[in-house]
């Protein structure tokens, strides 16, 4: 999907995307952030904040001594976010920008965490390195990224029927469904992180991949 498509997109389900997805995806999006175990006083961007979830966990963790900020390609999706940033009182040390990745916004060295869920599965393969590329440049030494995303099965085992569906959807309606499974270890050792934590997880019976790494 273009990234004008992609943000049409999000714009028009901004509202309903929590109903539509976040049923299902809350579990590994929690987890993630469980496993990411961000301190109070640490600065963490989320690309990809969606309507805001991680966004307000993230704020909480840090608390008044740190920050987090956001990009998303949606302006609708900020706006959702903001609304529950507000509502939880968190705002203070917030910052959401609408924009599109890569590249990233920010200067080198700027962030003690990156974190994504849903996120990186939706750009094209051949952008994803590009994309670990700038987490890595804005990430301050020894600092990590915490990735939750659709995988590809684990080899050896066998797709599901539902798993195969998605990527035959995904391959044909990719204005319908705009992700597919990822090999996400694979791509964040290549884009020169070491894996420190990594768990799967079934959703609906397809993997969701979970890692942190510095
Ligand atoms: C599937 S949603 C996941 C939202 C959230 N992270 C969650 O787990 O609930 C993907 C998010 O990425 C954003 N997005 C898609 N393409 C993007 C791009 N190129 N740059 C920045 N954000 C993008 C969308 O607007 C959307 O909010």
């Amino acid at each position: 999907m273009s990234t004008n498509k992609a943000q049409q997109f999000y714009d028009r389900i901004s509202h309903a995307y929590d109903l539509i997805a976040d049923g299902g995806e809350h579990v590994a999006r929690e987890r993630g952030l469980e496993l990411l175990a961000v301190q109070a006083g640490e600065s963490v961007l989320e690309i990809g904040y969606g309507t805001g979830h991680s966004i307000v966990a993230l704020a909480k963790a840090v608390g008044e001594s740190g920050q987090v900020k956001g990009v998303d390609i949606s302006s609708g999706m900020r706006d959702v976010a903001q609304k529950r940033v507000d509502a939880e009182g968190v705002q203070a040390n917030v910052e959401l920008l609408v924009g599109s990745v890569p590249p990233l916004p920010f200067e080198d060295d700027t962030f003690d965490v990156v974190t994504m869920s849903f996120t990186l599965e939706l750009f094209p393969l051949e952008t994803i390195p590009a994309v670990l590329a700038e987490c890595r440049r804005v990430l301050k030494p020894g600092g990590r990224v915490g990735v939750v995303s659709m995988a590809t099965v684990a080899e050896g085992d066998k797709a599901s029927m539902l798993e195969r569906t998605y990527i035959w959807m995904h391959t044909h309606f990719p204005h319908i469904v705009d992700c597919q499974p990822i090999p996400l270890e694979e791509l964040v050792t290549k884009a020169g992180f070491t894996l420190s934590k990594q768990e799967r997880i079934d959703l609906f019976t397809m993997p969701v991949s979970i890692v942190v790494a510095n």
